[in-house]
C-alpha cells in the first residue's frame, strides 16, 4: 500500500519535541536521584564530619542545592527547545501541513485509529500544561506574583509528570506494537520520511 510521506518539518517537530521532552525528563530523574538536595546535603555534613568540618542542616542544603544548580540550568535549556518544537507545531498547523490533533480525533475511523489519536490528543494537552505551568512558575517574579501564592502552579506542573509519563509509555508502546504487527514501518517513516510500498 502507497503510504503518504510525513514532511520534512514534521518530521523536525516530532523529533525536536521528543528530545526536548526526553531531556526534561532526565533532568527531573536526576533531580529525583543523584542530586535530590536532602540525599547530597547528607553525604556533605557525614564526609565534612569526618575532617572535622560541621555543618548546620540549612548549610547542607544551601551547598546542596548549589552542586544541583548547574544541572538543573538544563531543565529550563530543554524547555526553550520544547517551546521551539510547540512553535514550529503551530505554525505547521496554520499553514495546513499539520492537523490539529483534536480535529484528528473527530476524524478517526475505526477503534484502534481512535485510540491511537486520542493517546497522542492527551499527550499534547500535557505538555501543552506543562509548558504553560512551567514558564509561568518560571516568570511569575516578573509577573509580579509572590512564590506562596503561585506555589499550587508549582504542584499542578509537578503533578502533570505522572500522566506524561503514562501517555508517553502509551504512545511508544502503540508505535512499537504498530511497528510489529504492520509492514508499514512508521518508525523509519517517521525518521527518513520517504514514501514505502
Ligand atoms: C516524549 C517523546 C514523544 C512525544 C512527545 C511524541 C509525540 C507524538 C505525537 C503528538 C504524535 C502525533 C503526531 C500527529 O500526527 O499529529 C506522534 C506520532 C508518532 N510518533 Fe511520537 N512522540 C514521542 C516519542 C516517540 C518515539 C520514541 C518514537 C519511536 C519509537 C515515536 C514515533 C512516532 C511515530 C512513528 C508517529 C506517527 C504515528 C502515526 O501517525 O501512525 N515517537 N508522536
Ligand atoms: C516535559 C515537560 C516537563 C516536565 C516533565 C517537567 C517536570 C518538572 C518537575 C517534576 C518539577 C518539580 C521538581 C521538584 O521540585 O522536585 C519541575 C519544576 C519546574 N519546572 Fe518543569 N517540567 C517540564 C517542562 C517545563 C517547562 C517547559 C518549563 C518552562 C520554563 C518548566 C519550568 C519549571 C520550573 C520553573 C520548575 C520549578 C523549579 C523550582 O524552583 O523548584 N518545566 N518540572
Amino acid at each position: 500500500m502507497q503510504r503518504t510521506k510525513f514532511a520534512t518539518l514534521f518530521r523536525l517537530w516530532h523529533w525536536l519535541m521528543a528530545f526536548s521532552v526526553f531531556g526534561l525528563l532526565f533532568t527531573v530523574l536526576l533531580r529525583e536521584t543523584f542530586l535530590n538536595k536532602k540525599e547530597v546535603a547528607a553525604i556533605l555534613t557525614e564526609k565534612l564530619a569526618t575532617f572535622g568540618v560541621t555543618l548546620s542542616s540549612e548549610q547542607a542544603i544551601t551547598v546542596a542545592k548549589a552542586i544541583r544548580a548547574p544541572m538543573w540550568e538544563w531543565h529550563y535549556i530543554f524547555a526553550i527547545v520544547l517551546g521551539l518544537s510547540i512553535a514550529l507545531r503551530i505554525y505547521l498547523m496554520a499553514t495546513k501541513e499539520a492537523q490539529m490533533p483534536l480535529l484528528k480525533l473527530l476524524q478517526a475511523e475505526g477503534m484502534q485509529e481512535k485510540m491511537k489519536t486520542g493517546v497522542h490528543l492527551l499527550l499534547c494537552l500535557t505538555i501543552a500544561l506543562l509548558t504553560l505551568t512551567g514558564a509561568f512558575y518560571y516568570f511569575k517574579g516578573a509577573l509580579g506574583f509572590e512564590k506562596e501564592t503561585v506555589h499550587w502552579v508549582k504542584e499542578v506542573h509537578e503533578f502533570l509528570l505522572q500522566p506524561l509519563l503514562l501517555f508517553v509509555t502509551l504512545h511508544i508502546v502503540g508505535v512499537i506494537r504498530h511497528e510489529m504487527t504492520t509492514k508499514e514501518a512508521i518508525v523509519s517513516r517517521m525518521i527518513h520520511g520517504d514514501e514505502v510500498q
